[in-house]
């Protein structure tokens, strides 16, 4: 719901800066992949790959990102982290990237990076820690990435029909008509900046 809508943003912002922009929405709940199983074939000698090598519906993913000019990831928070579908996706595409030799971390092409959170808690009160540990491989490996936050979501469109007591509606209207349609341009304003970065270079 509002994550899907802050990459639409996204991508409708890119568009809007060059016709020669595609975007390319992959939504990782309807990929059936797995995440890293350690299985090291991206690590064997004198064929060691930095994308996984493992074969599943996500491998198409990683090969396409791999020669990508700018990614944009988007989750929601679920118990502080991104989601366990996103942690998924994220072991398989900067494991290859880690050299088990010297710990360098290397994709195989550096790239504008956004990355996008909506959840439940607000700017002074939340429990997110984002993107986590995975924020540094990908800082060091694609490049510093931008963030985007959206706090206090709508989590379901009608409030009364569901044990959801521990929420104002009222208060989460409220924050929602001050702040939602800037969340929005935010993530439009990030799909122009990066479409920019990659037309001009
Ligand atoms: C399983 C689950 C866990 C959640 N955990 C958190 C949380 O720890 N912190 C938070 O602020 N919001 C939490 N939320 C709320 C969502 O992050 C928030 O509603 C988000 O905007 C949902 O994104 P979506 O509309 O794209 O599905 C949780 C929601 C679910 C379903």
């Amino acid at each position: 719901m509002n994550t899907a809508r802050m990459l639409q943003k996204f991508e409708e912002g890119a568009n809007s800066m060059s016709g020669d922009i595609e975007v390319k929405t992959v939504r990782l709940y309807g990929l059936d992949y797995k995440g890293c199983m350690s299985c090291l074939a991206c690590k064997i000698k004198d064929k060691a790959s930095n994308v996984c090598r493992f074969q599943d519906a996500l491998t198409p993913v990683l090969e396409e990102i791999s020669q990508a000019d700018g990614l944009v990831l988007g989750s929601p928070v679920y118990f502080g982290e991104v989601t366990g579908q996103m942690r998924s996706f994220l072991e398989r595409l900067a494991f290859p990237w880690l050299s088990y030799n010297d710990y360098s971390l290397t994709a195989p092409k550096r790239m504008p990076v956004v990355l996008i959170e909506t959840m439940n808690g607000t700017p002074l009160r939340n429990n997110s820690n984002g993107y986590g540990s995975m924020e540094h491989c990908i800082a060091t490996a694609l490049g510093k990435p931008r963030s985007i936050a959206a706090y206090n979501t709508y989590q379901v469109t009608d409030y009364d029909h569901y044990e959801l007591a521990g929420f104002s509606e009222e208060a989460k209207r409220q924050w929602r008509s001050e702040h939602w349609e800037d969340d929005l341009q935010r993530a439009f304003d990030a799909g122009f900046r990066m479409a920019e970065e990659i037309i001009n270079g």
